[in-house]
């Protein structure tokens, strides 16, 4: 259903892993596995990485994406990197609001929409990250907590702007954990994301928006939750640091 309207995307989030070295080592290993991929290939990597990955993965099908990136342009603000210095190094996407993120250093839906507003600003593709803890689920509120978190992201961006966004429904209660989301439960939260984002833009504005699923994919499961009508993608953690479990979920796409 209007999935061949959305392209697929696989992107890998390494989060806190990876030096230079051993990332240039990593992506050389990723280049020739994914190399017919018909899905997006994007490797999100450590503020130190970008460099490295961005040489290694030129002339190839995969492009590279940063992990976090600060609203303003430049200043006073220690430790930050912003939009424009991401683009000024040849990277193309950044993830946003990730759970993480909001979890350990203080991300709030607020300051997630400054985020994904100066990065569409500096034309970076973002890849925005929603999704519900254990409890809130056992409560019943994931849809209305991930239409909030959503709409509030996208607070003040325009309908021309969907194409650069990605979103990622990240239950948080699967990250990491090895407890993934059954494809009903993954398809039926994207499907929710999908309705929001036609009620704030237009049915069609909502079709044409990827939407993934990230939560403990793996080479084993990423077929039955990519074959889900409304999960165009994966954001994958663990299973990207293994360049032969990243290229088996690019695969899946197919
Ligand atoms: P995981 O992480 O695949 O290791 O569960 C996903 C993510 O946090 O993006």
């Amino acid at each position: 259903m209007n999935k061949e309207l959305r392209k697929a995307v696989i992107a890998g989030n390494w989060k806190m892993n990876k030096t230079p070295d051993e990332a240039k080592v990593l992506i050389e290993e990723i280049i020739p596995l994914v190399k017919d991929a018909s899905c997006d290939v994007v490797v999100c990597v450590p503020y130190v990485d970008l460099c490295t990955a961005v040489a290694a993965t030129k002339d190839t099908n995969i492009a590279v994406g940063a992990e976090n990136c600060h609203w303003e342009t430049s200043g006073a603000f220690t430790g930050e990197i912003s939009p424009s210095m991401l683009t000024a190094m040849g990277v193309e996407y950044v993830i946003i609001g990730h759970s993480e993120r909001r979890t350990y250093f203080g991300e709030t839906d607020v300051t997630v929409n400054k985020r994904v507003c100066a990065a569409l600003k500096e034309g970076l593709k973002v890849i925005l990250c929603v999704g519900e803890y254990l409890e809130q689920r056992e409560q019943g509120v994931t849809a209305e907590l991930v239409a909030m978190q959503t709409k509030i992201a996208l607070q003040g961006v325009a309908k021309e702007d969907l194409k650069h966004i990605i979103i990622a429904y990240e239950p948080v209660w699967a990250i990491g954990t090895g407890c993934t989301a059954t494809a009903e439960q993954a398809n039926e939260v994207c499907a929710c994301i999908r309705k929001t984002l036609g009620n704030l833009y237009c049915e069609a504005c909502a079709n044409g928006v990827t939407i993934q699923y990230g939560g403990s994919m793996n080479a084993k499961n990423a077929a039955e939750l990519l074959a889900q009508p409304d999960v165009d993608g994966g954001l994958i953690g663990g299973a990207s640091l293994k360049a032969p479990d990243f290229a088996a979920i690019v695969a899946a796409t197919q």
